[in-house]
């Protein structure tokens, strides 16, 4: 019994940790860009650009893509491709990301998503 419930609070300071992670005003550079070139500049950066569309740097990720509308809306990460598609899980197509990492792009967003 006392097993579990050690391990009910381990699993519970865990889950604690793991959301004060999020960064509530990420940095481009530092937060950003590492969590695309884990998983997103194969397809979208130097070698192929999918969808016309970059996220090897932050004037990458501002752009269009595939129509003339930009995929990130500073302050309206509801209304960018950007977040709509990790929100939806569509991005990256070998799985959605992790509740934390979409929340730190959405994070960025929506602080008027800086160069910083
Ligand atoms: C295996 C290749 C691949 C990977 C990895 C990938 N994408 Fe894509 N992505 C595509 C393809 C192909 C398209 C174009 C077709 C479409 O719109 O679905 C696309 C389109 C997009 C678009 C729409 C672009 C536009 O303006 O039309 C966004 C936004 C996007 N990807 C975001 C991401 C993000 C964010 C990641 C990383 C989390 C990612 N993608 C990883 C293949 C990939």
């Amino acid at each position: 019994m006392r097993l579990i419930a050690f391990c009910l609070a381990l699993l519970l300071a865990l889950a604690c940790t793991e959301s004060e992670q999020v960064p509530s005003d990420p940095s481009y550079s530092g937060d950003v860009q590492p969590l695309f070139n884990m998983s997103c500049v194969g397809c979208h950066g130097s070698a192929q650009q999918n969808g016309s569309y970059r996220l090897d740097s932050r004037t990458g990720a501002m752009g269009e893509g595939s129509d003339p509308i930009p995929n990130v809306i500073p302050g309206k990460p509801d209304s960018s491709k950007l977040y709509q598609r990790l929100d939806l899980g569509t991005m990256p197509p070998s799985g959605p990301w992790d509740e934390m990492k979409v929340q730190t792009v959405k994070n960025w967003i929506a602080k008027g998503a800086n160069d910083n």
